[in-house]
């Protein structure tokens, strides 16, 4: 809001969007539109599952576009984006292109922001010593996402990971990385098993909330979030089950990724990425299973502080909303809607068996290193150190 009370908001640019079954058929033009020399970015699961990936492929040779191939099998190392760069200088690209989840995605998107650039990428990562801000400068990339999780494929920043003592899960951030074309295949994402569809997807669901809730939200966040919210609801749970064949039930499950994504770049998101910055910096958990096992008790210690402070209730009508939307209900009482919210995400926790943090190596004695290199800015609700401590606490 401005000074006067009036609305004010400004919105980053999205990627030019190729929604639907079958648009990967579009790439190998779209691609060959920037030229002949193609870096193609992938997962290592992509192409081995897929016949019409590698159609493509022939697709695009067959179109006189050299492409040169890097497998990406986890969320991207500052070395890892370095090696690449490296052997992209010799021969510059005039693509780059991601087929993949979140890792391979976030890993093209940085190796097109650093292919013009000398300095290593961990200069110009968010919060690392010595950071340097970027000039924007970039080959252009296209993004074809085969998770519905990050948002990525809409989304200004490429998460770059350092695990272990002293290591960060951080940004590498400029309103020109988001990706020019953005390919969103439902198709292709019909063979993602359970486990990483209902990660993914609850990724997905938690970047809505978390927008939705932001201090930073607009009028125009607040509807690509519902609408997201909407869509997510109705599919998430098929998507997990009898419905992962189901081109449309993926197709609700991309757009939902896709709007969460749109809503975290202009409104910003809450407790539980804080804490998949800093525990996911720690510890080697998958960001999709942290935002999963932590979203329901970050929501209950956000509507417990909301009723205690003053001026709450606009948020609290927010989860209200929130909550008609996934449980299809409403009690018509804020309080016990907000309450159902919670209720709900439990159910989901237990029906759908999220680890607990525990599993992959996190105790008690590590919430004094975890809490204070956790941010929070555009959480719904101020949370102290204490309500920090209960929400992991209470999943550790
Ligand atoms: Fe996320």
């Amino acid at each position: 809001m401005s000074m006067n009370g009036g609305l004010e908001f400004s919105v980053l640019p999205t990627p030019r969007i190729h929604f639907g079954a079958g648009t990967l058929a579009k790439l190998p033009a779209l691609a060959a539109a920037f030229g002949r020399r193609m870096l193609l970015v992938t997962g290592r699961q992509t192409l081995r599952r897929s016949p019409v990936a590698s159609r493509m492929l022939d697709e695009l040779r067959r179109a006189g576009v050299e492409v040169a191939c890097l497998e990406v099998e986890r969320e991207p190392s500052p070395e890892l984006i370095d090696e690449a760069v490296a052997l992209g200088r010799a021969k510059p690209y005039d693509v780059v292109v991601a087929i993949g989840g979140g890792s391979a995605v976030d890993a093209g998107k940085a190796i097109s922001a650093m292919l013009l650039q000398r300095e290593p990428v961990e200069r110009f990562i968010e919060g690392q010593p010595g950071f340097m801000p970027h000039d924007g400068r970039k080959v252009p990339f296209i993004t074809v996402p085969t998770t519905s999780g990050t948002g990525t494929e809409a989304t200004s920043n490429a998460v770059i990971s350092r695990v272990g003592q002293g290591g960060y899960k951080r940004s590498l951030r400029h309103a020109a990385f988001v990706p020019n074309e953005a390919i969103i295949d439902p198709a292709l994402m019909t063979t993602a098993p359970p486990e990483l569809t209902a990660a993914s997807g609850m990724d997905a669901f938690t970047q809505l909330l978390e927008a939705y809730l932001s201090p930073l939200a607009s009028p125009y966040t607040d509807v690509v979030c519902l609408s997201g919210l909407e869509h997510f609801s109705r599919s998430f749970e098929l998507a997990c089950g009898s419905g992962a064949s189901d081109v449309a039930v993926r197709a609700d499950m991309a757009y939902a990724a896709l709007m969460s994504g749109i809503a975290l770049s202009n409104a910003g998101l809450g407790i539980v990425h804080g804490f998949a910055s800093s525990v996911g910096g720690l510890f080697d958990i998958p960001h999709g299973t942290l935002c999963a096992t932590l979203l329901a008790e970050a929501t209950r210690e956000n509507i417990r502080q909301l009723r205690a402070t003053e001026g709450g209730e606009s948020a609290l009508q927010k989860f209200a909303t929130a909550s008609r939307i996934l449980t299809g209900t409403t009690t018509g009482n804020l309080t016990d809607d907000c309450d159902r919210l919670v209720e709900h995400l439990e159910t989901l926790q237990t029906r759908l068996d999220f680890p607990r943090l525990g599993k992959y190596g996190v105790q008690e004695a590590d919430f004094n290193e975890i809490i204070p290199a956790t941010r929070s800015k555009t959480n719904a609700v101020l949370l102290d150190a204490d309500a920090m401590r209960r929400i992991l606490a209470a999943r550790v």
